[in-house]
């Protein structure tokens, strides 16, 4: 496995080998949930690009950028374990140098859920990516489930864009207990892991009530809402029931339906979501 550090050594690389690359763009403190995604592009393509950037125009002014966890010699282990043979890990200055202007913006869908509690956050993360997917130029790239909507958006920048390429989405990776695998919970205490547990088991109530026939998105509200309103160290940010495509609000449900939510453990931000017909 190599090393790039640099856009323009990445380039040259990127140019040596078109039509060979998928691409997994990550912010690194990598788990097992990047892994499964690296896996995935190495059945793909013969070469697995894994992008570490910690994005900075993604982050709002009193957001985590500082304290976001970094660890790029345990990641390069996962990396190369997972099938990686470049990680490209540009810096902030290289990637955004002095003068640098130019933003790429998806608008409607990145109006609601995380876009709501976060402006500017998907705005960072649609240039980062249309950035990276200039510089590496992959046939295809993998991104998680877990952020659903920013898969979302990203699928509808590449259509909206024209870009060449294939967009894969791969399910939640979970712990044993249900917690969806996030870099984010590093940064949670023992007890703050138990109160995060009260995400996934809101999705599960959520499935068991529509799985027994209830299809009333107020009455699957309530029954998704309980677990999280049980833990008074938990704050909701969003429980929303939504189009999987569109990301439009619903007032009844099917086996398609999203549920996406988020919720405040402390000073960590979690999401997780689930389509209520799916396992
Ligand atoms: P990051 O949070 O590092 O996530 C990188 C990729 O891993 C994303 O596609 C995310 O959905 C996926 N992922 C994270 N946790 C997962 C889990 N438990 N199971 C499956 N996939 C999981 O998302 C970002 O970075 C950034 O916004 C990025 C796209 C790299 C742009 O900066």
């Amino acid at each position: 496995m190599i090393l790039i550090d640099t856009v323009a050594k990445m380039q040259e690389f990127a140019r040596e080998h078109r039509g060979e690359i998928a691409l997994v763009p990550t912010m690194g403190y990598l788990h097992e949930g990047h892994a499964s995604l690296m896996r995935e592009a190495k059945k793909r393509a013969p070469i697995v690009v894994a992008s570490i950037f910690v994005n900075p125009t993604q982050f709002g002014v009193n957001e985590d950028l500082d304290s976001y966890p970094r660890d790029l010699e345990r990641d390069k282990r996962v990396a190369e374990a997972a099938g990686v043979g470049v990680i490209f890990a540009p810096t902030a200055a290289d990637m955004y140098p002095a003068g640098y202007q130019s933003y790429l913006n998806v608008e409607e869908i990145t109006k609601e859920l995380c876009g709501a509690s976060r402006p500017g956050h998907f705005r960072g993360v649609t240039t980062v990516v249309a950035k990276l997917f200039n510089i590496v130029v992959p046939k295809v790239a993998i991104f998680g489930k877990k952020d659903f909507q920013q898969l979302a958006v990203i699928r509808r920048m590449v259509q909206d864009f024209n870009m060449d390429l294939e967009i894969v989405g791969m399910p939640i990776v979970r712990e044993a207990d249900g917690l969806a695998l996030s870099s984010r919970n590093a940064r949670l205490s023992e007890t703050e892991r138990e109160t995060a547990l009260c995400l996934s088991r809101s999705l599960k109530a959520a499935r068991a009530a529509f799985a027994a026939g209830e299809t009333s998105v107020a009455q699957l509200r309530k029954v998704a809402l309980e677990p999280i309103e049980k833990e008074r160290a938990a704050e909701l940010d969003y429980l929303e029931f939504r189009d999987p495509d569109t990301l439009a609000p619903l007032h009844t449900a099917d086996k398609r339906t999203l549920l996406a939510l988020a919720v405040r453990v402390g000073t960590v931000r979690l999401i997780d979501n689930c389509i209520l017909g799916e396992e």
